[in-house]
């Protein structure tokens, strides 16, 4: 539905407030969640223009113009879009039999050595088309969009060969193109290596700085630059290499850092100006000081830890150190099959005793900073994209991460735009 005003008023709790030029949040900064009680919100041209109680009266004339779309929404709360900075959600099929095989007693790293995980997902990617992945990866948009998702990255990995790597990032282009959901592009070549290089990994890591990385910067197909920085995948050194190629041909750094042990990748990545380090389950003390000082973003993936039962990451600590802490999903057939930030928050709250505050914080804000959209995104503010949600009626916003697997999200609107599937 489409309008260049929509006024949406009675609205119990307006949520996620932040005043005009605030890019992130940090230690006690994410405790805090400001809300407006009884307000509005007025959308303009995609845009938010204006909000405040509604005790101003100030927008009354508006309900009675057949131009505006105006919302009741008594009882329930309007909250700013999830920023879901870290996904895989281009993919050919699902890895429910690793699953399957991990509950037998099977670890992912040993899945991984007989040629099961992301090398499986490779050979699944190899022969599909970029049409019918276009077609599965916009299905699980519409899905994460109607669970309160209003900008997600997606990243390739899955091909590792020149051929399906460009496949999978010319779908996150056209799924850009086309989806109203904000989106940016993570070159994520340094995900495995390929098995016909197996015993030369430095051909490999040729193929990717040599090859792949110009041809992806000349038909601009990412945004991002991320390794996978893990015993039998890719070294700190290695990470390093990849990661400054990667900025010579216009990609920021990204890095999967110290998920299943500790390899360096939160170095790595602060030492290249990541813009985030993501996982960190075994991140140390030193790891901690890096991050307390650095503009990197920590970026924890609940889902992940969760769904292959890995220690937690040091979240609070992470936070009272005052890093720039970010949830996001990891939306991938392997490790975290779900891409529902409400589930990711509830996890976050559950296990790492974070506050209702913290995470709505970290999905939103701070996962708009990891993903670089957060002068655009991220919270309720004047001249923002109009990004927000609607929750059905509910008691307070702890409710949401209380409810784990309940959907609470009503209607989502996108730039300005009420979207229905
Ligand atoms: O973020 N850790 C590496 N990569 C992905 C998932 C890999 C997979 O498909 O198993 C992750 O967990
Ligand atoms: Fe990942």
């Amino acid at each position: 539905m489409k309008s260049d005003t929509i006024y949406i008023y009675n609205i119990k709790s307006l949520v996620g407030i932040q005043p005009e030029g605030r890019i992130n949040l940090k230690g006690a900064e994410m405790a805090v969640l400001n809300t407006i009680e009884d307000a509005f919100l007025l959308i303009k041209d995609g845009l938010i223009a204006d909000f405040g109680p509604m005790t101003t009266n100030k927008y009354n004339d508006l309900l009675n113009q057949s131009d505006v779309i105006a919302i009741n929404v008594k009882g329930k709360m309007v909250m700013p879009c999830y920023c879901d900075s870290h996904t895989h959600l281009v993919y050919a099929a699902s890895r429910e039999g690793e699953f399957v095989d991990r509950i037998n007693g099977l670890t992912y790293e040993e899945i991984a050595l007989r040629g099961g995980g992301i090398l499986n997902s490779s050979k699944h990617l190899a022969n599909v088309s970029e049409d019918e992945l276009y077609e599965s990866a916009s299905l699980r948009l519409k899905e994460i969009a109607l669970s309160g998702t209003g900008a997600v990255e997606i990243k390739s990995g899955y091909g590792l060969s020149l051929e399906s790597e460009l496949k999978m990032l010319r779908v996150i282009k056209r799924l850009k193109q086309d989806s109203k959901l904000t989106i940016k592009a993570t070159f994520l070549g340094a995900h495995a290596v390929l098995t016909e290089y197996k015993q030369d990994k430095s051909g490999y890591i040729k193929l990717i700085t040599d090859n792949m990385m110009p041809k992806i910067a000349e038909e601009n197909l990412a945004d991002y630059c991320d390794v996978f920085c893990e015993n039998n995948y890719f070294t700190k050194a290695e990470t390093i290499h990849i990661l400054e190629c990667g900025k010579k041909n216009g990609m920021i750094p990204k890095v999967h850092a110290e998920q299943l042990s500790h390899t360096g990748g939160i170095e790595a990545g602060v030492e290249c100006g990541a813009i985030s380090v993501d996982h960190l389950e075994y991140a140390n003390e030193t790891d901690l000081e890096l991050l307390k000082y650095s503009k990197t973003a920590a970026t924890i993936l609940p889902g992940a830890a969760y769904f292959l039962g890995l220690p937690s990451p040091p979240a609070r600590k992470l936070i009272d150190a005052g890093a720039i802490v970010a949830i996001a999903s990891d939306y991938n057939p392997g490790s975290s099959p779900s891409g529902n930030m409400n589930t990711m928050m509830s996890i976050a709250c559950i296990q790492y005793r974070l506050n209702p505050e913290e995470v709505f914080n970290a999905s939103t804000l701070n996962g708009a900073y990891a993903m670089g959209v957060e002068k655009e995104l991220g919270c309720i503010t004047k001249g923002k994209k109009a990004n927000v949600f609607i929750t059905k009626e509910i008691p307070s916003y702890a409710y949401l991460p209380y409810s784990f697997g309940s959907n609470l999200v009503e209607t989502v609107i996108l730039n300005g735009e009420i979207i229905a599937y």
